[in-house]
């Protein structure tokens, strides 16, 4: 019997758990599809210890400057290549695929679009003699070129946007979890699906009196890819929650919640239509909960589970207390980043993973929201981070969508994309 070397037995052991923690595949029950491919490369983040990962919670890439897309050329032509293989899809295998598989694919590239759009206008690479890099600009353009040629082929119909599953929903139907908080059962999670139900107990508000989505910090974190609406229950229902909320603002903000009023955090998606434009859909990528329960309150998270969702399945992931925090996303403020910490910033990933040297070692999520929010809510609703706001109910949803996709379209990485997708592919 030949016998392995213990460097290739090692070799091995190593590869099998980097596939393990590097991201299943989404687009297909075995690894290799050209979706895949292309989504791995831009999601997969490697530690310096070798250490493979993928946080299937997040919704943008794991990186802030992008250098190695940029400055590495050996990197950079493995990336065209699998855009090309994306792009030599056939129609069958592009644009007629279903609705759901083309957003998860389209918003998850976008963010790539985005990110690379601002590091190139914001953080050009220089060379040794401090010049502007031009062949880094060269490829930065080439794949924003590439993905907006892509992005165009997956968009959706105005009609296919308004027929998008809504998880909330999927997860009443499939009866996984109770649609309101029980303190008897005070850690099992809840999802209510009655959110969005205008004439129901949870009453939309913002911190502004003109109609506004509410989730101001963390759309703008997010670059408007997503809109965020914030939601208030009070234990006696609609006309409750909506005199509370006046009452709040005449105090000004000088009134707590009262105990047992639940709070919601809505993330859904934003999505670029064939016609050109952008449209706010039902699809929900994530949910925050609080319950104000003094002294102390409960909080749950749940984020779009997008293999669980293509394939029929739950559409929605609770977060356990062991998740990673979101470094994607706002809660990646609650982390101080020091300017001493060490770090390695050679391939220019977010600050957070540049600090950290293996998964376990980034602070958890769940425990991320104590730093915003307090032990318990009181009278600190929009987190502290923003210092205290007024809150106003938004009864008109279209007009505050409408005010999200304003800020969005006249942004200038969508007239960018706009202007590429509108390019003839050669
Ligand atoms: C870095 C600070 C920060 C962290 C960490 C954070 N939040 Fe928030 N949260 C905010 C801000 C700011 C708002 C107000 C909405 C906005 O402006 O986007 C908010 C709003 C909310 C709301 C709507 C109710 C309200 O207070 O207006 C909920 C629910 C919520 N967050 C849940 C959570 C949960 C659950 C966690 C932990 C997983 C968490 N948050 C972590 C800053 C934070």
């Amino acid at each position: 019997m030949p016998r392995r070397s213990p460097c290739l037995t090692l070799g091995i052991v190593v590869l099998l758990a980097a596939a393990t923690l590097a991201g299943e595949p989404i687009f297909d029950a075995r690894p290799g599809h050209p979706w895949d491919q292309l989504r791995d490369i831009f999601y997969i983040r490697r530690f310096s210890t070798g250490e493979v990962f993928e946080d299937p919670h997040a919704f943008a890439p794991p990186w802030q400057e992008c250098y190695v897309f940029r400055r590495d050329a050996a990197f950079h032509e493995q990336v065209v290549a699998r855009l090309e293989a994306v792009e030599r899809l056939p129609t069958s295998r592009m644009e007629d695929q279903s609705p759901s598989r083309r957003l998860i694919l389209l918003k998850d590239l976008w963010a790539v679009f985005d990110r690379l759009e601002m590091v190139d206008s914001r953080w050009p690479v220089k060379n040794d003699r401090q010049e502007v890099d031009l062949k880094a600009v060269a490829r930065t353009e080439e794949l924003l070129r590439r993905l907006a040629r892509i992005m165009r082929r997956l968009e959706l119909t105005d009609e296919e946007v308004a027929a998008l599953p809504n998880a909330l929903q999927i997860s009443a139907d499939q009866n996984l979890h109770p649609k309101m908080f029980d303190p008897a059962t005070a850690d099992k999670a809840f999802l209510p699906s009655d959110l969005l139900d205008t004439n129901g107990p949870w009453v939309a508000y913002a911190s502004e009196p003109e109609p506004s989505a509410g989730g101001t910090a963390h759309m703008s974190f997010i670059r408007h890819r997503s809109i965020f609406t914030l939601h208030l229950r009070t234990p006696g229902g609609r006309d409750e929650g909506e005199s509370f909320l006046q009452e709040y603002t005449k105090a000004n903000r000088k009134k707590d919640v009262p105990p047992g009023t639940m709070l919601a955090l809505l993330r859904r998606s934003i999505v670029p239509t064939r016609s050109g434009s952008l449209r706010v859909s039902p699809f929900v990528e994530s949910l925050q909960l609080i319950v104000a329960t003094p002294p102390e309150d409960h909080r749950f998270k749940f984020t779009l589970d997008r293999k669980s969702l293509l394939a029929g399945g739950p559409a929605l992931k609770r977060l356990g207390p062991e998740s990673p925090l979101d470094h994607t996303n706002l809660e990646a403020l609650s982390v101080d980043v020091h300017p001493n910490s060490p770090r390695n910033y050679d391939n220019g990933e977010t600050a957070i993973l540049a600090r950290y040297r293996s998964v376990n070692e980034v602070p958890r999520s769940l425990a991320s929201c104590v730093r915003c929010h307090f032990e318990t809510t009181g009278s600190n609703i929009f987190g502290l981070m923003t210092g205290p706001r007024l809150a106003y109910a938004q009864p008109d949803f279209e007009k505050a969508e409408a005010a999200v996709l304003k800020v969005k379209a006249s942004s200038p990485e969508w007239k960018l994309y706009s202007r590429l997708r509108a390019e003839k592919s050669e």
